[in-house]
């Protein structure tokens, strides 16, 4: 078993006891640092700078160094999937992703390959292995994935969608091509995940971003089944130890029972929920992650410092929370309002592990 320096991550997500509430944020290697400007430039577009294990490494390190940070996370995307099937992705310069190949038909879904991670995802891996060695211990790494339900989205709107008119269109005229969509999905997602893990990720998260565009029905159809087939085919140890696992569906504060109820070890809650409303509801169940609004991280520091005691106190007292973020942090956000945040957690949540 190879000893971590700060488990307070892993702890927390056990809801074992930690000393203070441990924090990481989503999207913590990202445009808002200049360092991780100048490695992007580097690279030259996004996907080479996931596609390259050194440089992919260097960016998941750069906010360590910064910030007194509980966890690091892999750098890559959720669309890794997809563009191993064959879509053809690319990034338009401010439009986001984009597929060559977008999936219109069940003979698309049909002709979809199932993969295997090792080969033609070996460069995900090669960066986990990467980014274990030179993290030497200090903090576990995240590995991650999309959810079914949101790699689909993406991979039939041919890219970034508001209205989500096409997917919709397929789950509703024509629900068995989605079900077979997702169904591969989900196949897919466990062994992209399972192979991380064997790389040496210490616990690992679901980003099911579209799930709260759906209805209660359609989301438990389409999304929450696909992310519990999902959880229920992870392995669960590795080195002697739990790897834990985090689901997060953007917006989905409504189906919190629902989600804790697939087996997952904790649940991400974006900004739009009360975490004391989250944890009466489900606390005794899951750990909870989250959930400062991304945009507070524009306010003064001062501010900044008194949500955080807000959302801790709404806590409360005890092991069971991950600091974060409820969604990515923004490109724009001043480098030193995150070490605000980042301190803050760490200063003020001491009052709550004794
Ligand atoms: O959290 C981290 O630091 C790890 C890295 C990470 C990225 N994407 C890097 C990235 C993670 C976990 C993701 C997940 C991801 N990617 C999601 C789910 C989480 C979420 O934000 O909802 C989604 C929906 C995607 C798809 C995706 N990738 C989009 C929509 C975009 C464009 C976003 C934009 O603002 O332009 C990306 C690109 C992307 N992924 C960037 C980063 C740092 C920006 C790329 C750049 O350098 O230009």
């Amino acid at each position: 078993m190879s000893q971590l320096k700060n488990d307070r991550y892993l702890r927390a997500l056990l809801k074992q006891p930690v000393d203070m509430t441990p924090v990481w944020m989503m999207r913590q290697a990202g445009r808002y640092l200049p360092e991780y400007r100048e490695v992007r430039a580097q690279a030259g577009d996004f996907m080479s700078l996931c596609k390259n294990p050194e440089l992919a490494c260097e960016v998941t390190l750069q906010p360590l160094r910064r910030f007194e940070l509980d966890a690091a996370i892999l750098f890559s995307d959720i669309l890794t999937i997809p563009d191993a099937m064959g879509l053809g992705l690319y990034f338009e310069t401010g439009e986001g992703p984009r597929f060559k190949k977008p999936v219109t038909s069940k003979a698309d879904v049909e002709a979809l390959p199932l993969f295997d991670p090792e080969q033609e995802l070996g460069y995900v891996m090669d960066a986990v292995r990467t980014i274990r060695k030179n993290l030497q211990g200090a903090v576990p790494l995240i590995g991650f994935s999309g959810s079914p339900w949101t790699l689909a989205t993406y991979m039939v709107e041919g890219g970034s969608s508001k209205a989500f008119t096409k997917i919709k269109k397929m789950a509703f005229a024509e629900p068995q091509t989605l079900h077979l969509l997702l169904d591969k999905l989900a196949d897919s997602v466990t062994s992209y995940l399972n192979a991380q893990i064997a790389a040496g990720a210490q616990s690992v998260m679901i980003f099911d971003t579209w799930g709260g565009v759906l209805s209660p029905r359609d989301y438990e159809l389409f999304s929450l089944q696909y992310m519990a087939k999902i959880v229920d085919g992870l392995t669960r140890e590795a080195d002697g130890r739990k790897v834990p696992v985090t689901l997060f569906t953007k917006n989905g504060g409504m189906w919190l029972e629902k989600i804790a109820a697939t087996g997952c070890d904790a649940v991400g809650l974006d900004w739009t929920i009360n975490i004391a409303d989250a944890k009466a509801r489900v606390g005794d169940k899951v750990a909870l992650q989250g959930n400062m609004d991304p945009s507070m991280l524009y306010a003064p520091p001062a501010r900044i410092e008194e949500e955080v005691q807000t959302i801790l106190a709404g806590f409360g007292q005890g092991s069971g929370h991950v600091f974060n973020l409820g969604h990515g942090i923004h490109p724009d956000v001043p480098p030193e309002h995150a070490k605000v945040f980042v301190d803050a957690i760490h200063r003020y949540s001491q009052q709550y592990h004794k």
